[in-house]
């Protein structure tokens, strides 16, 4: 069995993705690899999520596709299914946090206070998202709970921003950022994935600075 990804290593800004027409899927997801950002977190909130997710794992294998906003133990199973290589939740239950366990896949559970992240390290995980980021006290949040809780590393997602990001990137317990920056909804509308692309290099660039 190959070893488990480090999610928050895979790129500096995780693509978190909302796609309405299955015809974006591809591109997006080909448009993002062209810029540099060879992951896409596809949110489950549109009826054609867990299809645009196959499509991706079907057609650009160059890039991970993982599934967001789990929020049910089915979803965990049928975002396996469809072929995501990982899973990201808004938050964590023990139901679901034990359904994402059991695909086998790599996930990252949603935390938004000291007690649940907590939560999620005693039941074996140090990799969570930090959500929503902004509104749950942002930086200054994982500044403070880096010194006490130092075994949980967070990607924060949830208001960040291309500007707000280096900010978060700079901290010893953060891996990456998450953000829908990246692929605004009138550039997918336009099928403008130059634009998407020009978004993606300079998340991507974030890395380097
Ligand atoms: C998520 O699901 O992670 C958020 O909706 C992304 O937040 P953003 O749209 O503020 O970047």
């Amino acid at each position: 069995m190959p070893p488990t990804p480090d999610l928050l290593a895979l790129v500096p800004v995780m693509p978190v993705v909302v796609i309405d027409d299955l015809a974006h899927a591809v591109p997006v997801a080909r448009a993002l690899v062209a810029g540099g950002l060879p992951a896409i977190e596809l949110t489950l909130r549109t009826p054609v999520a867990l299809d645009a997710i196959r499509a991706i794992a079907d057609e650009v294998p160059e890039i991970a596709v993982g599934a967001g906003t789990i929020v049910t133990p089915a979803q965990a199973r049928a975002a396996h299914d469809a072929g995501a290589t990982f899973l990201v939740s808004p938050g964590a239950t023990p139901s679901l946090l034990a359904a994402m366990a059991e695909t086998g896949l790599p996930f990252l559970p949603g935390t938004a206070t000291v007690s649940e992240v907590l939560a999620v390290l005693e039941a074996g995980f140090t990799s969570m998202k930090f959500f929503p980021a902004e509104a749950s006290g942002g930086a200054a949040f994982l500044k403070s709970v880096a010194s006490p809780v130092p075994a949980a590393r967070f990607c924060p997602t949830g208001g960040i921003t291309a500007a707000t990001a280096p900010t978060y990137l700079a901290l010893p317990n953060v891996g990456c950022v998450g953000g829908s920056w990246l692929t605004p909804a009138d550039a997918l509308a336009a099928g403008d994935w130059a634009r998407v692309e020009r978004l993606a290099a300079d998340a991507a660039a974030l890395a380097l600075t």
